[in-house]
């Protein structure tokens, strides 16, 4: 029996989800807040409505006849779209909004993490006055990590000692207000992320993908959503060992445990440290960017993994192409701090197809965009991403440059990512921080 699967969010990630979908035995629709062109090309059937408003997606699934749903951002998560999907007989490949606390409440992470003891937690103290955490940061004579609990879109959390002073984290807090704050242990290394599909107890779990945080090349400015991100042909990135990769992958395997009963991407942002690998957050979803370095080069067939989970099977071995891939984000002038939103740009495909030589491959993928009124529309988010695949970092760099050649303005993109540049600067830090 053909499968009807709703994909629920329009970003990168979800334009990644509908490409890993499109060719396998299912129909394919959507819904999200924007118009996302890639999506609704792949789908049979679109449907513009607020993600986040559980019965609307539920009448939207019921009425195109789901069978299963792919929910990609964090935001219908937390709001309980899983649960309304699942009541409504429609099976869900994304958490309940009470296991997607998991993400969507850091310092419910932390206590999850000291309470079942799994590894790489920091010291971390939570609060719920914003003056206590101030006192806390005065009294402590390490560098700390300052989280709001709840989500902010990966723009939330401040470093003392990287991006701001003591003084300047509690001004921030005192000028946000938070409810409820996580201080923690400030790690210093490598970061990288391990996506894990999860369902009735079973782990697979994808190659290792380096995101960048910062706006601005050479990991400077203020924190984004990512602003791209690059992947080895192997599992590890090439700051790293087979033996770091293995930690995160039991890191996973013990989170998974702990969750019990969890259906979904589990995703680990991890610090390489010199003291081994550490945990910087779980996230209930695919990564975005990541999903568009792990998604392309998965041979498995992404709907296998879907049936598998509703029918409470094991879920199957995913097998990936030995490629690199290196993504890089076009996001809207000012963003994330003041983004232009609302500015028509045009979107030069047949240069992204040109970019493809050989056998490395170039791919677009259609971000946070708006399709109305014959053109293609910023929003206040990331606008669209590129993706070379090939065989190694260096040549999958190199044809997401050339697909990018013909960008025109109104968008930013960090041309850093994956450079070579960079790939050893990352390596060197590690080495340094190893005493190697
Ligand atoms: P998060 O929203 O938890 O992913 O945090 C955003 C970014 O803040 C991460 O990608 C890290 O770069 C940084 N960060 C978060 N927690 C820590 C920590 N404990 N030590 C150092 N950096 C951190
Ligand atoms: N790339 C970071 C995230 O998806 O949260």
């Amino acid at each position: 029996m053909s499968e009807t699967v709703l994909l629920v969010g329009g970003g990168g990630r979800e334009h990644a989800i509908a490409r890993a979908l499109e060719g396998s035995d299912c129909d394919l629709y959507a819904c999200a807040g924007n118009r996302n062109p890639g999506i609704t090309r792949i789908a049979a059937g679109f449907e513009t409505l607020d993600a986040t408003n559980a019965s609307a997606v539920t009448t939207y699934a019921e009425e195109v006849g789901a069978t299963l749903a792919v929910v990609g951002p964090e935001a219908p998560l937390q709001a309980g779209v899983a649960d309304a999907l699942s009541e409504a007989g429609v099976f869900p490949f994304g958490p309940s909004a009470e296991a997607a606390r998991i993400e969507t409440d850091k310092a419910y992470q932390r206590r999850f993490m000291r309470e079942h003891d799994i590894s790489g937690c920091p010291e971390f103290e939570t609060f719920e006055s914003t003056e206590e955490a101030c006192e806390y940061i005065d009294s402590s004579t390490t560098d700390l990590a300052v989280k709001p609990a709840g989500l902010t879109g990966g723009k939330g959390v401040k470093v003392i000692g990287d991006q701001v002073t003591k003084e300047e984290a509690k001004a921030y807090l005192r000028e946000e207000e938070y409810e409820r704050i996580v201080l923690e242990e400030r790690f210093v290394g490598e970061e990288f992320t391990v996506q894990g599909l999860v369902a009735n107890g079973s782990l697979r779990v994808t190659p290792a993908v380096q995101d960048h945080k910062r706006a601005y090349e050479g990991d400077e400015g203020p924190n984004t959503g990512g602003m791209g991100s690059y992947s080895d042909a192997g599992l590890e990135l090439p700051f790293m060992t087979e033996d770091d990769y293995r930690d995160a992958v039991s890191i996973l395997d013990e989170t998974v445990a702990a969750l019990g009963d969890y259906t979904g991407v589990l995703y680990g942002q991890f610090m390489l440290t010199a003291d081994g690998v550490k945990v910087i957050e779980f996230n209930a979803r695919f990564g975005d960017p990541e999903a568009m370095n792990t998604l392309p080069v998965m041979n498995t067939d992404f709907l296998d993994v879907l049936v598998a989970a509703r029918e409470g099977e094991e879920l199957p071995q995913l097998s990936f192409a030995p490629r690199a891939t290196v993504c890089k984000y076009a996001v809207p002038e000012g963003y994330p701090v003041d983004p232009q939103g609302g500015t028509r740009i045009a979107v030069d495909e047949e240069s992204v197809a040109r970019a493809a030589t050989g056998n490395a491959e170039a791919a677009l993928f259609y971000a946070s965009v708006d399709e109305r009124d014959g053109g293609i529309y910023t929003t206040t988010s990331r606008a669209f991403a590129v993706v070379g695949i090939a065989e190694s970092i260096a040549q999958a760099e190199e044809i997401a440059e050339d697909a990018l050649s013909e960008v025109e303005e109104g968008v930013r993109i960090r041309h850093d990512i994956g450079t070579e540049d960079l790939v050893r600067s990352r390596i060197d830090h590690m080495s340094d921080l190893r005493g190697e």
